[in-house]
C-alpha cells in the first residue's frame, strides 16, 4: 500500500525519501519512480520529511514505534499519516508522541492510478496542503473516527470483493461459451456502464435496475436467482467481516496500555 501512495505523489512532482526494512523492496520501488531516494535507515527516512506516511501492518506498529523512540528532530515535527486498519487517532498519538499532527486513513490500492478513493480522518482541521496531497490520490472522504472501521470494510476491502465479483461475472459467461479475454471485457463494461448510468443519473440504483429490468423479461428472470442465492446477505456479511477484523486487529490506547 505505500507503494500505491508512492506512485500517485512521485508522478505528481513530490520528492518522496522511501525506506523499507527489506531494502531491496524500497529500491524496486524507486526504479518505477521519477522522483525517490531510498534511504538506509528510519532515522534518515524521517530526518527531513515533512510528512510521514506509515505503511506497515497493524501488527507491526509497536515494533515500529519503539524503533522511532530514540529519534531527535531539529525542524519542525512531521505530520504523521497512517493507513493502518484499526490504530485510533489516539493510539497513534501514543505511539508517536514526537508528531505534529496526525491523520487515519484508510485507502483504497487504486490510489496507485489515482482513481482511488481515501477515507481520512483527523482531530483538528486539515491544511490546504494535505488535502492538495490527498486530491492528488482520488476522491477524499473526511469522516468520523467512529466510522473508520466501517471505512476498512467498504474503502480498503470493497475492491477485492467486486474483484471477486468481476470473476464471477467472466466464469459465467465463459459457461455461457464466450472466450474468456472477451468475458473478463464484458463484465468490466458491465461493472462501467453500471456506474456510469448510476452517476449521471443521480438515482438511487434500484431506479436503474428497474429501467433495465422490464416486466417478464430476460434480467428478472436472471435476478430470481441473485435473490435466492442472497447475494445482498452476502455483500453485508462481507462487510461486516472485514469492520470485526478491523476492530481485531487495531490497537486502541487501552490496549496499549494493557
Ligand atoms: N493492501 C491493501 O489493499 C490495503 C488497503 C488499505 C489499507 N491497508 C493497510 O496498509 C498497511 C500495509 O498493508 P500492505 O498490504 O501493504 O502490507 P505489506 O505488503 O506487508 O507491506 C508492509 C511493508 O512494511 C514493511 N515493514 C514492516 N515493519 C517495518 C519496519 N519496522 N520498518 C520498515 N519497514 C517495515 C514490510 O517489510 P517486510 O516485507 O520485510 O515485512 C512490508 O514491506 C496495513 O496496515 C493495512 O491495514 C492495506
Amino acid at each position: 500500500m505505500g507503494g500505491a501512495f508512492a506512485k500517485a505523489w512521485a508522478s505528481s512532482g513530490h520528492e518522496l525519501v522511501l525506506y523499507n526494512r527489506s531494502r531491496d523492496k524500497a529500491e524496486q520501488l524507486a526504479k518505477e519512480l521519477e522522483e525517490a531516494q531510498v534511504v538506509p535507515s528510519l532515522s534518515e527516512a524521517l530526518s527531513e520529511v515533512a510528512v510521514v506516511l506509515f505503511a506497515v501492518k497493524p501488527k507491526d506498529v509497536v515494533h515500529l514505534s519503539r524503533e522511532c523512540s530514540g529519534l531527535k528532530w531539529q525542524g519542525p515535527s512531521p505530520t504523521i499519516f497512517s493507513v493502518l486498519a484499526g490504530v485510533s487517532l489516539r493510539a497513534l498519538q501514543e505511539l508517536f508522541p514526537w508528531g505534529g499532527s496526525f491523520f487515519r486513513s484508510m485507502p483504497s490500492l487504486s490510489i496507485a492510478y489515482k482513481r482511488g478513493v481515501i477515507a481520512v480522518t483527523t482531530s483538528d482541521p486539515p491544511p490546504e496542503s494535505m488535502k492538495k496531497l490527498l486530491s492528488l490520490l482520488g476522491e477524499c472522504f473526511w469522516v468520523e473516527e467512529g466510522l473508520m472501521n466501517s471505512m476498512t470494510a467498504l474503502v480498503g476491502s470493497a475492491p477485492a470483493y467486486f474483484c471477486t465479483l468481476i470473476e464471477a461475472f467472466m466464469q459465467g459467461g465463459i459457461e455461457l461459451g464466450v472466450p474468456a479475454e472477451q468475458a473478463l471485457n464484458l463484465a468490466l463494461c458491465a461493472a462501467e456502464g453500471a456506474i456510469a448510468i448510476i452517476r449521471k443519473q443521480g438515482v438511487h440504483p434500484a431506479v436503474v435496475h428497474a429501467q433495465i429490468a422490464s416486466p417478464g423479461g430476460t434480467t428478472i428472470a436472471g435476478q430470481r436467482f441473485l435473490e435466492e442465492y442472497k447475494i445482498r446477505a452476502a455483500i453485508s456479511a462481507a462487510l461486516r467481516g472485514a469492520k470485526e477484523r478491523a476492530e481485531e486487529m487495531g490497537y486502541s490506547s487501552n490496549s496499549l496500555k494493557g
